[in-house]
């Protein structure tokens, strides 16, 4: 297993590239099973989870391979397997997202439910109860979800909250659905739009995009498309939250900025220096860090996918921060880690108040999840001395090149083999 090294205190300074964006991949790689002609994608990252979705692709029957640096192409010419196995579920939660694609093109599927995780419970009720709305028999046995539908119907859906994997669930089962499908209080994230983008790329009926009420009238069949991954807007914010807290000076030359308002708005808020111009955008810091107040929420609220790295950076902040978790009920496992580095820290229940500054210090430190890993990585880069942070498995499912592209910019960080595993 390896470990990373961060040597802190260098300014970051230079201009960067994102790339595509994760969660967008993934439900799009398991739309190639709505269809028997070839889905072509470009801008996919390299990362661990973009292979797993591969492996749960070709056991299903798909033909996946990469054609070219960052391109894929995915051919479900026949669908082998109905089965997504609790093996790869476990491994990434994503993986839950086949069961709308596999049923619309199959009328069957045997999906593992995923378990909790690391962040919280998570359960997959409202991937259900949509599901079930369109018509198919579903039953639970031996820990799979068991689905059979001759034809899905069209059908209203109310979320009771707007998950980001459930609306993309529905979206792909009620493509070719008969009838029309009304998803209400949907998720309005920029990768559920993507993904809704790439759908009606393939002859799919769908509007509504990024509105809270998605209308699918449903189609016979779809074909195949050609597609580019939108850029990684977590990703960006990640990289924001490092150029800050090193009082550098970065350029993000293909940042999503109107999917990014939320951060611009909370970054320049503590006092840092934002620029959006046609080519980017411009993240520098050369005064102090001003205290603020976040919460976390949907899109276009302020996402938990960065509340991590932007605890990091207000632990640097001349004051008291108060940060609310509403997404996750267990995402604050970072705090502890950045308290051992110096980090001023309490939590009660869903929030976080963070006293500032605090000097911090180098220490091992270990990961729980993929944004807590970029968290500590921020601290770790204003840190005096090394951080060594291990269980960098979960950065390598969620940030490509991380290590390479924070050493462009002047950062001291490399990997190395954890002799203590
Ligand atoms: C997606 O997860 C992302 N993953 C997550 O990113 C992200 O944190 C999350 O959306 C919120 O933005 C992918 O896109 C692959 P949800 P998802 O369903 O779809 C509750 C990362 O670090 N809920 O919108 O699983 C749920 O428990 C990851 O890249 C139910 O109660 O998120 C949570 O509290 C982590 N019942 C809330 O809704 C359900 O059936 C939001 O979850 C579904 C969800």
């Amino acid at each position: 297993m390896e470990k990373m090294i961060i040597r802190g205190g260098t300014p970051l300074r230079g201009t960067v590239s994102l790339s595509g964006s994760k969660n967008a991949a993934l439900p799009i790689m398991m739309a190639s099973i709505l269809t028997s002609e070839p889905l072509r994608l470009r801008n996919v990252p390299r990362l661990r989870d973009v292979e797993t979705a591969m492996c749960l692709l070709s056991k299903l029957g798909v033909q996946a391979s990469w054609t070219g640096d960052h391109e894929i192409s995915l051919r479900a010419e026949k669908i082998t397997s109905h089965e997504a196995s609790y093996e790869l579920v476990k491994t990434m939660r994503a993986s839950f997202v086949v069961l709308g694609p596999l049923l619309a093109r199959t009328g069957r599927a045997r999906v593992s439910t995923p378990g909790g995780c690391a962040i919280g419970a998570r359960p997959v009720n409202l991937h259900i109860s949509g599901i079930r709305a369109l018509g198919c028999k579903i039953q639970f046995r031996h820990g799979y979800v068991e689905a059979h539908a001759e034809r899905l119907a069209g059908g209203r859906i109310w979320l009771d909250s707007p998950s980001v994997g459930a609306t993309e669930n529905i979206l792909m089962a009620a493509a070719t659905a008969r009838g029309l499908t009304v998803i209400e209080n949907a998720a309005r994230e920029p990768e559920v739009q993507d993904l809704a983008r790439v759908l009606i790329k393939m002859g799919a009926k769908i509007s509504g995009l990024g509105t809270h009420v998605l209308e699918v009238e449903g189609v016979e069949r779809l074909h195949g498309a050609d597609h580019d991954i939108i850029s990684d807007r977590i990703e960006a914010g990640s990289l924001m939250a490092a150029a800050a807290i090193t009082g550098g000076d970065v350029t993000i030359d293909n940042a999503p900025i109107a999917d990014l308002e939320a951060v611009i708005a909370k970054l320049q808020e503590s006092g840092v220096a934002v620029e959006t111009s046609g080519k980017g955008l411009r993240v520098a810091r050369s005064r102090k860090l001003t205290p603020v107040e976040l919460r976390t929420l949907p899109y276009p609220g302020f996402p938990t996918d960065l509340q991590a790295q932007m605890m990091a950076l207000l632990t640097q902040a001349e004051g008291t921060s108060v940060i609310t978790e509403t997404i996750f009920e267990n995402r604050f496992m970072h705090a502890q880690e950045l308290a051992r580095m110096g980090a001023d820290i309490v939590l009660k229940g869903s929030t976080a108040v963070v006293r500032g500054p605090s000097k911090l210090g180098g220490a091992p430190v270990m990961a729980t999840d993929l944004r807590a890993s970029m968290g500590l990585i921020i601290a770790g880069l204003a840190a005096e001395n090394t951080t060594e942070l291990s269980r960098i498995y979960h950065l390598d499912r969620g940030y490509e090149a991380l290590d390479l592209k924070l050493g462009k910019l002047g950062a001291h960080i490399e990997r190395v083999q954890d002799a203590s595993v």
